[in-house]
């Protein structure tokens, strides 16, 4: 893996000087707010802003085919107390790496082995990885993040579906009375009784856009990736994958903001934080002023 070159960077130091930082040069965080945590988000888009080819080749690595974004992945959730994230990204997943966990799909833990003992030394307790979904349909044996050895995995939802969820054993989370979850309600039972003090929100892009829309997303790390991929799903894919879109109407890919919208005097700006660079991959962050 090569090193990131620091183009500027004027964000927190490290909280120490350990040499698991030797690749990146400083990452730090403010503290958590009282009642909720600090919420950082970390997406990889194509240079045109798609964040997901969708169909076979779904996943952020496929935009990416970078071992540095994958290894700066690693270092963002060594330093998460959890990761959220949309059911979708689990099911979309999983369905497009048949080949993983038999068919069972990711875990979403920090694959690096010195990253995890980095992980380790900076006293972060077991991983936790958070999935909200509003309708609730997810049977847990399916996936291989619900099995309880490697991670801690929860189903947050609301109060209407907690009884379906609950027969199953899964741990939940209930944060609203039905249809979609309480966000802001959410986050604060996260920080509140879950102890969670940074929350690392790994997308997709509907979770992404809810979040950000609820005023959630404290910084975003965005890798920009040296592709180009277009919104519409080209005619070829779709004669692939009849199932993915309905022939005669093109899906649209994601951008990393998939919810309504911001008018223009509401839409929040960013402060651009740092930018570092391998080869012709560029990696932001921002913080939302
Ligand atoms: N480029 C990247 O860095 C990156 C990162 C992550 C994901 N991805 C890709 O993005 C795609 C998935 O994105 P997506 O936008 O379709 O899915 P997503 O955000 O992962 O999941 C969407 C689902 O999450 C649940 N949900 C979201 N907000 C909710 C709320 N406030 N209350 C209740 N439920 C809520 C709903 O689940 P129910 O339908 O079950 O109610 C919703 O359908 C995949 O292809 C994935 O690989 C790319």
């Amino acid at each position: 893996m090569r090193n990131f070159e620091i183009l500027f960077d004027q964000a927190e130091p490290s909280p120490t000087a350990d040499p698991a930082y030797a690749p990146y040069g400083n990452l730090g965080f403010p503290p958590p707010y009282p009642d909720h945590p600090w919420i950082y988000a970390n997406f990889v888009q194509s240079i045109d802003g798609i964040a997901s080819f969708l169909g076979k080749h779904p996943t952020g690595g496929d935009i990416s085919h970078s071992q540095e974004d994958k290894w700066l992945m690693d270092l963002l959730r060594a330093h998460a107390d959890a990761i959220i994230m949309g059911l979708n990204t689990l099911i979309e997943e999983t369905r497009a790496a048949p080949e993983l966990n038999q068919g069972r799909g990711p875990v979403y833990r920090v694959q690096d082995p010195a990253l995890r003992e980095f992980r380790a030394r900076m006293g972060k307790g077991r991983e936790r990885v958070i999935f909200v979904t509003a309708s609730a349909r997810l049977d847990p044996q399916k996936y291989r993040v619900f099995d309880g050895d490697l991670v801690d995995a929860y189903v947050l939802t609301t109060k209407s579906r907690e009884e379906r969820l609950q027969t199953s054993g899964m741990r939940t989370i209930i944060a609203g009375e039905s249809g979609f979850v309480d966000l802001q309600l959410a986050v604060r039972r996260l920080r509140q009784e879950l102890g969670i003090k940074h929350l690392l929100c790994e997308g997709g892009p509907t979770l992404y856009g809810h979040m950000s829309r609820a005023g959630l997303i404290d910084e975003k790390f965005v890798t920009i990736s040296p592709v180009e991929i277009g919104l519409l799903v080209p005619p070829e894919q779709q004669d692939q994958e009849p199932h993915d879109v309905q022939r005669g109407a093109p899906a649209h890919r994601p951008t990393t903001f998939t919810a309504p919208g911001f008018l223009p005097d509401n839409a929040p700006w960013w402060q651009w934080m740092s930018c570092r660079r391998v080869g012709d991959h560029e990696f932001n962050r921002y913080r939302r002023r």
